[in-house]
């Protein structure tokens, strides 16, 4: 059974590094493997070699209505199930009461563990707990689940990179020698605890260039209260959080940005910069900014590299994404998995604390793809097609 075991896991091994080499395209090229992770995998006598019946691994994400999970879930079927490991993908779609049931649901279906990115870190607690109490091992998987003991381990990207990115493309995208250069900022949902280390971030950077005047922040009181500080807390971030939110929604975020312009005279335009928390919300942000006839000229952060997003920066409406490379994140998660399932101690690299632990984590870097680096990042690395987008 041993060596059963330790071919599956090479296999699925070679699976997840081919993913994570080839991209979408290698999916196919990995089947063999995969048959052969299956194959060996008929006579499961322990709890890593996937059952014949049963779930063993359990993935709830937040929503199917933004492409980034989308990205994730496929990743998650693709290298769990090539390599035969059972699992299931269910999605929250913005209910942590849905989100609760889910991973009941999951539980009730005798998964071993449980990978989970929370609707509501907070909120998330309950439904972690649940599952706990029945022996399952938990996962935070992109956002951290605070204020309870029963998350196991994380798995996630960088966040303070994203937002201190973000910010350093602004410094260094900004009109040259310029003053006041009006700066909007947008936040992502203040349930999400990344919401909160992506503006950290941002704030690390941008901070000591509003406080020299090169930015005039045209759209947070409470940030203009704060400019002085560099380190915020999570109280004061959650005060700017409360004005400038969009609650990753593109909606709101359109919404807020037309009311910021409107609100806003001429000296609070011109060649402007703004701070938009990811994908979504960064293409409605930029339409808006982009039919104002009072904005000259606009730089806006995004973050996900979500298709629609890749093409506003071919395109030039959009000036930079952030890559989060989700196969490294679903290959890493899967890994952790299947350590756990083996009875090990999953690898992790550093711990971020959740307000009751320091929970252990294994952390991914990030890449800032502008049109420059478009083509290398997502078109040669393999994790999307040259033919899904124009004018490449
Ligand atoms: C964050 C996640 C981002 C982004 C955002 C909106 O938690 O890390 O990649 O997708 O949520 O859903």
């Amino acid at each position: 059974m041993k060596r059963k075991l330790l071919s599956t896991i090479i296999a699925l091994a070679t699976v997840a590094s081919m993913l994570a080499g080839c991209g979408a395209a290698a999916t196919q090229e990995a089947a063999p493997a995969a048959d052969a992770a299956k194959q060996e995998a008929a006579a499961p006598a322990d709890a890593a070699a996937p059952a014949a019946d049963g779930i063993q691994v359990g993935i709830v994400l937040p929503t199917k209505d933004e492409p980034r999970w989308l990205q994730d879930q496929a990743q998650f079927e693709s290298i769990l199930g090539d390599a035969g490991f059972t699992n299931q993908v269910l999605f929250s779609q913005g209910s942590s009461a849905t989100e609760k049931t889910n991973v009941e649901t999951l539980v009730s279906q005798g998964i071993k563990v449980l990978i989970i990115c929370a609707q509501d870190g907070a909120a998330a607690a309950a439904a972690v707990e649940a599952a706990k109490a029945e022996g399952v091992t938990v996962v935070a998987y992109d956002r951290l689940i605070t204020g309870t003991d029963a998350v196991d381990y994380y798995v996630t990207f960088d966040s303070f990179a994203v937002g201190a990115a973000q910010g350093q493309y602004l410094i260094d995208n900004a009109p040259a020698g310029k003053k006041d250069v009006p700066l909007y900022l947008y936040a992502g949902a203040a349930t999400d605890n990344n919401a909160f280390i992506f503006f950290e971030g941002a704030w690390s950077v941008l901070q000591p260039k509003i406080a020299d005047g090169t930015f005039k922040i045209a759209n947070s009181s409470e940030a203009e209260g704060l400019k002085d500080k560099a380190e915020l807390t999570r109280d004061e971030v959650a005060k700017i959080i409360g004005q400038v939110t969009t609650d990753w929604d593109f909606n709101v975020a359109k919404s807020k940005a037309e009311a910021h312009l409107t609100a806003n005279d001429a000296s609070l335009k011109g060649d402007v910069v703004v701070l938009a928390p990811n994908d979504g919300t960064a293409r409605s942000i930029a339409d808006v900014f982009a039919t104002d006839k009072d904005v000259t000229s606009y730089v806006v952060t995004g973050q996900d590299a979500e298709k629609a997003s890749v093409q506003y920066v071919i395109d030039g409406k959009q000036s930079m994404t952030v890559f989060k490379d989700t196969r490294t994140l679903a290959a890493d998660s899967v890994a952790m998995a299947v350590s756990i399932l083996k009875g090990e101690t999953p690898a992790t690299d550093t711990t971020y604390n959740n307000e009751k632990k320091d929970v252990p984590a294994k952390q991914t870097d990030i890449v800032v793809v502008t049109k420059d680096n478009v083509k290398a990042a997502l078109i040669d690395s393999g994790y999307y097609d040259a033919s899904e987008f124009t004018g490449l």
